[in-house]
Order: C-alpha cells, then structure tokens, then sequence
C-alpha cells in the first residue's frame, strides 16, 4: 500500500520551471490526506499568473498517477503570491507583497502604456493588483482609464489616502488632486520626492500581490526617490527596438543596479507593425533594441508588444486594450508579459526566502556558537562583568 512519504517523495521530482526547485521544498503542497489509497492535496503555486501553473499541474498529475495503489485523488489548485520585497525594514506597506517600478531613458516609449495593461492583465488573472502613477510632471493615467474627473479622498481617522477604484485595481496619480496639469512643472526635488513618499506609504493601499509603478522617464527625483524609499521588488525597463532608445535604457538600467535593485527584465514595445492592408509585419523602428540590453546586462526580455492603433486608440479614448478588446493579438502580448514579469517577482521573492532562511541558520549558528564559548560546565555563565 502507498504510504504518504512515497507521495511526498514522487512530488518532490515536480521541478517550478521558473524557480527550479521542486514543489515540495517550496512548500507548494498543503493539506496533504492518505486515506485507503484516497490522495487529496492542494498545490499552492506562486502567482495566479505563473506562465507555467499549467504545467505544474499537469506534472503532479502525471506524477500521481504513476504511483501504484491510489484509487481516488482529489486536487485543489490554489496560489498565494510570494513577498518579493524584504518587509522587515518597512512596516510602512507591509499589505504590499511585491512593487515593480516601471522605467525606460527615454520618454514617450510607452511606460504608462504598459503599466496600465499590464497592471489590468495581472489583475485579470486573479491577483490583487495597484497602479501608481509617479509620473507627477505629466499624469496620463487617470485619462488612459478614462477616470480623469476622479478624485481621492483622505481618510480622516486614519489619516491616509484612499485610492480610486477601477476596472477592479487601486489606482493612485497626481492626476485626481484637480487642476494639476498645468501647475505640476512648478514642482521640483523635495516636493516631488515628498509626493511621492506620501502616495507610497501614506495611502491605505489593501492588501495587494503586486503594485506597478509607472515613473517618468529618466534618472530624476522621482526615480531616485522610488529606489531609497522602500524596498522594491525590481524594475522593469521600458525601451522601443531604435538603438537611440536602448542606449538610453541603460542609463536607467544602470542608476537602479547601482541602488541595489533587481532588474526583472525588458519589454520591448512597438517592436512590430502588422499591416492591416498587407498583412506583413514591419519593424518600423528597427530590430534587436530590448534584445541588445538583453544580452550586455544578462538580463531577460519579458515580452513584446507591438504597434497597434488599437493600443493607441485605447489610450486616448479611455478604453485600455486589455479592456476594450481582451482577446486582440496585442493583449494577449500583454498576458504573456503579466506573466513572465509575475514570474521573475516568483524568483526574486524565492531568492529572498532563500536568503532569510540562510541568514536565521547563520543567526542560529552563531547563537549556538557563541553559546557553546560561553557556556560553562555547570549551566549558563553569567555576564563576565566584575561586581
Ligand atoms: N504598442 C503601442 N502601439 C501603439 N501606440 C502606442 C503603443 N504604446 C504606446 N503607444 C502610444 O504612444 C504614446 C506614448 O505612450 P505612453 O504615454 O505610454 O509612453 P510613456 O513612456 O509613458 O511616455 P512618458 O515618457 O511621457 O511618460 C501614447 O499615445 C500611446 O497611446
Ligand atoms: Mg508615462
């Protein structure tokens, strides 16, 4: 008869493609029952947007099946996103499990673009899903979702700002606090670095798998002020394929490695134009920008985007594609996106994990350590301080 340890045992070969650990040591298997060879367990993956949650299902099934003596198997099929950010030193937004900031050299290159669809497709696969527009020189948010008469209002008790609600994600810009078009170029350095600080901590954001943060582009204030604030998840670099473009990315690239934070990947956006008369694809601004970073930087490209009028249209009008058409071509390039970039918030939050755990079995070998000098025949020795 099959025991349980012969289960767990067949699972630990189920390999997380993206984290390349088995998804019994990550501990993704919970409520494991063996009754009378009736098996029932949940598998808890790490995001709802795994590209690979498929597979891992498949593969425990196949697995369980290869086992003999299991009559009957039940199988829940759960996922609670990881902490990719270290919450220790910030009890400030410890409801907010990971934070990607949105960034590229240069502007217009289609960050905002990006933010909000993929912010709508992470949500669409079931996560808990905020969007931040830092962009305090030039909101777009609020009109790309067609929200711009809404406002934010404070929280008197608890003295914090309460985020607009839309299309079921939490969205903060400077773009509610009225009139700020035209007034926003008056502010500079501290100002802004205090805006932004307030919009990050001092707003009541729920709990949230992840919050995408749409910057300006460049290396300025705001940036700056992202990266030594809080801690972050990674960046995701914004570029178009034109080596002009690139080459400037890497600035960015460069200013957040020197702050210590992760670079999860690159989109590249507008990489093609399908012809609605020819049909053929053209690569209007050239080819290989995102792949080029890639490479010098060892750093993965994590979607595609095209060029597309309906992108552009959805825009403007309010209607972000992921909304307006969610099964278009386009959106679906933002899907794949969505879920490679939850898939590198997975591998920086299971590095962290790994880190932590390293660090508490050093604390406690230390401990141990120290306690063993310390320690004299007897019991504890006490402080070796004279009286
Ligand atoms: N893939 C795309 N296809 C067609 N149009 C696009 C695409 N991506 C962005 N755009 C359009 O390009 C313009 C610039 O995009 P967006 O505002 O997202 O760029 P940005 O990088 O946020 O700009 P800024 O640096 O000013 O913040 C917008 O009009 C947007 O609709
Ligand atoms: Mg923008």
């Amino acid at each position: 008869m099959v025991g349980i340890d012969q289960v767990v045992e067949k699972l630990g070969t189920v390999i997380d493609p993206d984290l390349k650990k088995d998804i019994v040591s990550m501990g993704m298997i919970k409520d494991i029952e063996l009754d009378s060879g009736k098996l029932q367990f949940t598998l808890e993956l790490t995001t709802p947007a795994c590209p690979f949650n498929e597979d891992i299902e498949n593969d425990v099934r196949k697995a369980i099946s290869e086992l003999d003596g299991i009559t009957k198997f039940d199988l829940k099929v759960t996922a609670k996103v990881m902490e990719g950010r270290s919450l220790e030193d910030d009890s400030t937004m410890s409801t907010v499990k990971n934070i990607i900031g949105v960034a590229s050299g240069k502007g217009g290159v289609g960050k905002s673009t990006v933010s909000l669809n993929i912010a709508l497709a992470l949500s669409r696969t079931g996560a808990k899903v905020g969007l931040l527009d830092a962009d305090i020189y030039g909101p777009s948010i609020p009109l790309m979702l067609g929200i711009k008469e809404a406002y934010m209002q404070v929280d008197e008790e608890k003295h914090k700002l309460q985020p607009t609600k839309s299309n079921g994600i939490e969205v903060v810009s400077f773009g509610f606090f009225g009139e700020q078009d035209h007034q926003a170029a008056i502010y500079r350095g501290p100002i802004i670095s205090g805006i932004l600080r307030q919009f990050l901590v001092d707003t009541d954001w729920s709990d949230l798998d992840y919050l995408i943060v749409d910057l300006p582009p460049g290396t300025g204030d705001i940036p700056l002020t992202l990266a030594q604030t809080i801690p972050l998840t990674g960046i995701l670099v914004v570029t178009t394929p034109q080596a002009v473009a690139s080459s400037v990315a890497v600035k960015a690239l460069g200013m957040f490695s020197k702050l210590n934070v992760p670079i999860l990947g690159i989109i590249e956006n507008m990489s093609l134009f399908e012809c609605t008369k020819c049909g053929e694809p053209h690569r209007i601004f050239g080819t290989g920008g995102a792949e080029r970073i890639s490479k010098e930087f060892d750093i993965p490209v994590l979607g595609d985007i095209p060029l597309n009028f309906g992108i552009m249209d959805g825009s403007d009008t309010g209607k972000p594609i992921m909304l307006a058409n969610p099964n278009s071509p386009s959106s679906l390039a933002f899907e794949v996106a969505a879920k490679n970039i939850a898939a590198q918030c997975s591998i920086v939050a299971a590095r962290l994990a790994d880190e932590q755990a390293s660090e508490k079995t050093g604390d406690s070998q230390a401990v141990a350590q120290t306690q063993q000098v310390g320690q004299a025949p007897g019991g504890p020795q006490t402080s070796g301080t004279d009286r």
